[in-house]
């Protein structure tokens, strides 16, 4: 029987029912986060719970009690279930009122915690890469809230699906900033290139992760714009998540990046991810800035 933690009790993922006004249901009016287990250890767990607070508060979610103690949770549920290769999910939610927009006199957040196995993506992926997509960026001006709010990037996402791609890139005013549940990073020149951390994309913590081991590595890197005019002249390109790790690009809109296969600054980092979280010890990283 699998459990789900749900507002402060354990209960079997049949019975975990949330009510029909719930506002996150109603509104998208919450926010969440997915971390990765590696071994049966949480990948980066104080991070992700660093950029949750950050991420109530901007929605102006006060901190629920029944998640006092979410890495306690995430271990009993990871015991209970009997998972090591897994990830968990957390969300928490304004609660459940009549269905009004300004938020309810009285109410209190709903919490749920939940794990399950993850099935990686086959290794082909990460040796050969994938296609990526670029579309508009049409979400909101405040991309650096995880909230569960993600019409744009579900239909970012589908339209990727449905050209035979594996992610979606966001492009604003010609340059590409995320992708649809990953940041994206290129290399030109020899140079490492991200978009810089602002209110439009998301402050990824794997990012955060990658662009440290660069900066271990020597590489040079550049937190500026990449234009979708220099596709063409990009020796390499990746994307990188919790779920994603870091994956190279080989082709976007059908064209080639590079000559076509992950380069080596790509695999580098790659492979660096990989001892990172074989480690296991993530306490207290990435130092990096997570906005
Ligand atoms: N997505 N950008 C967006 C829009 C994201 O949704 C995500 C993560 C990232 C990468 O962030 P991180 O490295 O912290 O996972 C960037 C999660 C995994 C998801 O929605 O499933």
């Amino acid at each position: 029987m699998t459990l789900v933690y749900l507002n402060g009790a354990y209960v079997p993922y049949e019975e975990a029912l949330i009510p029909v006004e719930d506002r996150g249901f109603l509104f998208g009016d919450g926010i969440y986060e997915v971390v990765r287990i590696y071994g049966g250890r949480p990948f980066a767990l104080e991070a992700h719970l660093r950029r949750m607070r950050r991420s109530a508060a901007a929605l102006r979610l006060p901190w629920p009690e029944a998640a006092a103690d979410l890495p306690g949770v995430i271990h009993r549920l990871l015991a209970e279930n009997g998972l090591q290769e897994a990830m968990a999910y957390l969300q928490i939610t304004r609660g459940v009122a009549p269905r009004a927009h300004a938020f309810p006199r009285s109410v209190s957040p709903t919490v749920l915690v939940l794990t399950r196995t993850v099935s990686p993506l086959p290794a082909e992926a990460y040796e050969h890469g994938v296609d990526a997509i670029t579309t508009p960026d049409i979400r909101w001006h405040r991309a650096d809230i995880k909230t569960t709010n993600l019409a744009a990037n579900v239909l970012a996402k589908q339209e990727a699906v449905e050209r035979g791609a594996h992610e979606a890139l966001f492009v604003r005013d010609g340059v590409v900033i995320e992708g649809s549940s990953t940041n994206v990073f290129a290399v030109r020149e020899g140079t490492l290139i991200t978009f810089p951390l602002s209110h439009l994309i998301l402050a990824g913590i794997t990012r955060a992760f990658v662009l440290e081991l660069a900066r271990e590595a020597g590489y040079p890197v550049c937190e500026g714009p990449i234009f979708l005019s220099d596709l063409p002249r990009l020796q390499e390109l990746f994307v990188t998540g919790t779920l994603s790790e870091v994956l190279p690009i080989v082709r976007v809109d059908g064209r080639e990046i590079g000559d076509g296969r992950p380069g080596p600054i790509t695999r580098a980092l790659m492979q660096k991810y990989r001892e990172r979280h074989e480690q296991g010890d993530s306490q207290g990283y990435p130092k990096g800035d997570l906005g």
